[in-house]
């Protein structure tokens, strides 16, 4: 029996090929970045299974190139790469790595709390350069982390996981979503706080929420201006969650203290952003979920996914359930 043909259209990690190999006959988009449109959409003529990137938007256009897809797997727990809609109207299944990067991207998030509150990446730059003279009382001072307010704006696993590692630094944790948990605010001793609230009463607010059109621009310049002036944003979810030419506003006229970004509107950002010529924003290349455990884990349950679909069972991690009843899936 041949086997099904699938496009992985990123170079993951051997624990996920592994997986595939003997099982799917499949064809790796092996470079940096995204595959070339026209050559990605000839790849997935004849695929049953699409394993993407973050970066690869996946759309009607690409949907309708691929007439015998079964499944968009993606190498994410993310996915506003992908029109849902669009893939479960065709009967593809949509599924997502969550869980495993839980833990690698609040370590993140935590790590840019601390780097910005302390000045970490501007304090290295500053010895580098030859400016450190002497100790001084007044030298690189930066916000005290302990018994301040952390804000978490989206309570799903990755916000849970913040609210852990800030009670480990004596934070207090507030937090604001669109589900109220109840059950969670005992556990991890958490205060449910309604956005304009929680911003007015932050010291910290943290982003990890999914990008939706319900939270495009969720932070813009009325939200960051109820921010305390010694507030610090971090967000490590989807640059355009915030408002990106507000939050340059915000940081440059210190209407808050500063920022922490892992993510960008546009990615990479371009060098000429001015964003890139503040001090007190600390900025990273969406390295959240990359440590070692995590991205091989997310290359394990990416090919999983895929071949689960493959074989027409249904995907662990299936993003939209109502697929199921959908037309052309039995
Ligand atoms: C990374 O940003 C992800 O969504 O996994
Ligand atoms: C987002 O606001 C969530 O409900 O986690």
């Amino acid at each position: 029996m041949s086997l099904p043909k699938a496009y992985v259209g990123l170079p993951i990690q051997e624990a996920g090929l592994e997986l595939l190999r003997g099982k799917a006959d499949f064809e790796v988009w092996e470079k940096e970045g995204a595959p070339p449109r026209e050559g990605l959409l000839r790849g997935l003529k004849d695929a049953e299974g699409f394993l993407s990137g973050l970066f690869t938007r996946v759309d009607e256009e690409l949907l309708d190139a691929a007439p015998k897809l079964k499944v968009v797997s993606n190498y994410a727990v993310g996915y506003d790469n992908i029109d849902v809609p669009a893939a479960t109207k065709r009967g593809i299944y949509v599924t997502n790595t969550p869980d495993v990067l839980t833990p690698a991207t609040a370590d993140l998030a935590f790590a840019l709390l601390l780097a910005s509150a302390r000045r970490v990446i501007e304090a290295n730059a500053f010895l580098r350069s030859g400016q450190w003279k002497a100790w001084g009382p007044e030298l690189l001072v930066g916000v005290e982390v302990s018994g301040s307010a952390l804000g978490i704006v989206g309570f799903g696993k990755i916000g849970q996981a913040m609210a852990r590692r800030a009670r480990g630094f004596d934070m207090d944790v507030l937090y604001f979503s669109a589900t109220r948990r109840p059950e969670l605010e005992q556990s991890l001793g958490a205060k449910y706080l309604p956005l304009d609230e929680l911003l007015k009463e932050s010291d910290f607010v943290s982003l990890h929420c999914n990008l939706t059109e319900q939270t495009r621009n969720l932070i813009g310049e009325k939200e960051l201006r109820m921010m305390k002036k010694t507030a610090v944003l971090i967000n490590t979810s989807r640059g355009p969650v915030v408002d990106q030419a507000a939050l340059y506003r915000a940081c440059a006229e210190r209407w808050i203290w500063g920022a922490g970004l892992d993510v960008f509107v546009q990615e990479p950002i371009p060098l000429d952003d001015p964003l890139l010529t503040l001090p007190n924003v600390t900025t990273l290349p969406h390295i959240g979920s990359a440590s070692r455990t995590a991205r091989d884990d997310m290359a394990r349950k990416s090919a999983s996914n895929l071949l689960a679909a493959l074989r027409g069972e249904r995907p662990h991690d299936l993003v939209n359930p109502e697929v199921l009843g959908s037309v052309g899936k039995c």
